[in-house]
This record gives C-alpha cells, structure tokens and sequence, in this order.
C-alpha cells in the first residue's frame, strides 16, 4: 500500500482524507490510502524519517507543525522559503522536499474571484484593492505572499503586534494597524485569525458602519470554512456585503498536493465540492 498522512494537533477535524482519497479511487489510484495522524512536536522527525525509509509517500502537515517541520527537512521550495510554511512533503531524489500549496491555493481562489482582471497575463489580480487582513498565525504568510504578488495594498492587523511587525519585515507592501482599528478604505477583509472555528466565537471588531459608500461591493472572506459560516461572515452577510469561505482555498491547496505526489492534477467538481457539505 501506498500510504499518506496528514499530520497535526488537533487533526480530528481535518477533511483532507475526504478529499484526497475520493480523487485516489476516481484516479484509480487503488494501492493508495490517506490518513489522518496526530502527532506531538517530538514526533516530527520520525515522520520525516518514515518517509526517508519509503513507510510514507507524502504527507500533509496542519497547524501547528507548518513551520515547526522546516528544521527537519532537506530542502524546500521557493514559497515555503519565503512564507516559513510548509504543508506538503515529499521525496524527491533522495532529499525530503517541503512546499507550500496554500499559498497558489490561496492565489488560483483570488485569481478565479477576479477573473476580469486577467485578460492579460501581465495583470496583477489585485492592483489597486485595499485588503485588509485580520491575524499573524501560521498561515497568514502564505496570504500576504499572493496579495503582495498580486499588486494589493495590505493592512494587517493582529492582536499580539509584534507578529505582525513581522511579517512587515518580509513584505514591504503592509500597513501594520493595532487590533482593533481599521483601514478607511478597504475591497476585502481577511480572516485569517483561529477566531469562529469554535461555533459563536467572534472577531471583536465592529465593521457595521464600515465603508458606507461601497457597501455592497466589500467582500469578506473567511479562511475558516468549517464552520461554513463564521460570526464574522454572517454579519457580513446580513449587512449585505458580499462572503466567502476558505472551502475553494482548502480545495485548491489540496489539489496541487495531490498533484505533487501523484503527477495527477485532479479535478474540483461539484462532487468533490459537495463532499465538504
Ligand atoms: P500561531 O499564532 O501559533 O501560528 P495560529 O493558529 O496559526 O497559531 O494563529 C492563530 C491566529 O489567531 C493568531 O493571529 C492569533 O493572534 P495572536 O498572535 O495574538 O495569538 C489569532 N487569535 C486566536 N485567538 C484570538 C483571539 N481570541 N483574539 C484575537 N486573535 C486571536
């Protein structure tokens, strides 16, 4: 058998054996099975190892391992380098390889949103938008990586500042703004906080008289996409902006994972889409 994990802690929430096996028996992928592990911090290494020896094929890695992992590994690509984030590993020529999916997860969920703006290759999705992003975690680097590649003025905001400041020190493109204030002028906000995984936990931030004039176009978004619907996205419906949660990202990352390990680029259809609901 051919065997893969996601790794994390906590992990029995996690969907990715939903999805990556689905694809492995649509591919016909039949000696392959996904599973899901928690682990300890103490047990990265052997995870690690369990690839080395060819136990393991590939693996996913969740919070809070992303960065954790990096000192274990032989190599990583470009993004996973610059955003300190890993979620996908591999063996590639005797070297364990870490990358990063969320980030393109991240960018083909912008570029799919805006596909106006990409008449020409040469288009950066997100020139001109003020986006602001709520939170400094684990995998807000990976975030601030597109809306920085992509053109976009960013606003970051996170409770503990210093986080935040940060980041600033790799991305030239921020604004760092204290919890709790925000920009005057603003396309999307983005959460990127743990705030709304558990249900009726909110973002302590008041956006009801947010950007009267443009109301209708601001768009909120929510990495979080189990629950389907935060706090923070329902209020933002009701006030009648536009939401989206991270369910095309999650997609997405997942996708060009599975594209890594098995040289298949599968596809999202509205049953693998559905299998999330
Ligand atoms: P880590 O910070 O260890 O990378 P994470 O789950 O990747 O963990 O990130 C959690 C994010 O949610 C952080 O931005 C965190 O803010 P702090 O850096 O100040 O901890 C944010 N967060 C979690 N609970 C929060 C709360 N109750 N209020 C504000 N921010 C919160």
């Amino acid at each position: 058998m051919k065997k893969y994990l996601v790794i994390g802690n906590p992990i029995e929430h996690s969907q990715s054996p939903l999805i990556h096996n689905h694809w492995m028996k649509k591919y016909c992928l039949f000696d392959s099975i996904y599973e899901k592990r928690k682990v300890e911090e103490r047990n990265l290494k052997n995870i690690v190892k369990e690839i080395r020896d060819n136990e393991i094929v590939g693996v996913n890695v969740t919070v809070p391992f992303k960065k954790l992992i990096i000192p274990f590994l032989d190599k990583l690509d470009s993004t996973a380098k610059k955003t300190e984030s890993v979620n996908t590993l591999f063996k590639v020529k005797n070297k364990i390889v870490g990358y990063n999916t969320d980030e393109p997860g991240f960018a083909l969920t912008m570029r799919e949103l805006f596909p106006d703006a990409n008449n020409s290759l040469m288009q950066k999705t997100l020139r001109g938008k003020n986006i602001f992003v709520l939170g400094a975690g684990g995998v807000t680097s990976s975030i601030i990586h597109t809306l920085e590649n992509e053109g976009a003025k960013i606003f970051l905001s996170n409770r503990t500042k210093k986080k935040a400041e940060e980041l600033k020190k790799k991305y030239t493109e921020i604004k760092v703004l204290d919890w709790g204030k925000r920009p005057s002028i603003c396309d999307i906000v983005i959460n990127t906080t743990s705030i709304g995984l558990t249900k009726d936990e909110e973002i302590k931030i008041d956006f009801s008289d947010y950007d009267k004039n443009f109301h209708k176009n601001l768009l909120f978004y929510d990495l979080i996409y189990n629950p389907k619907e935060t706090v923070f996205l329902k209020k933002a419906r009701l006030r009648g902006n536009k939401t989206m949660n991270g369910k095309m990202m999650f997609l997405n990352q997942a996708k060009y994972a599975f594209n890594i390990w098995t040289n298949i680029m599968p596809e999202i259809d509205d049953e693998v889409i559905k299998l999330l609901d």
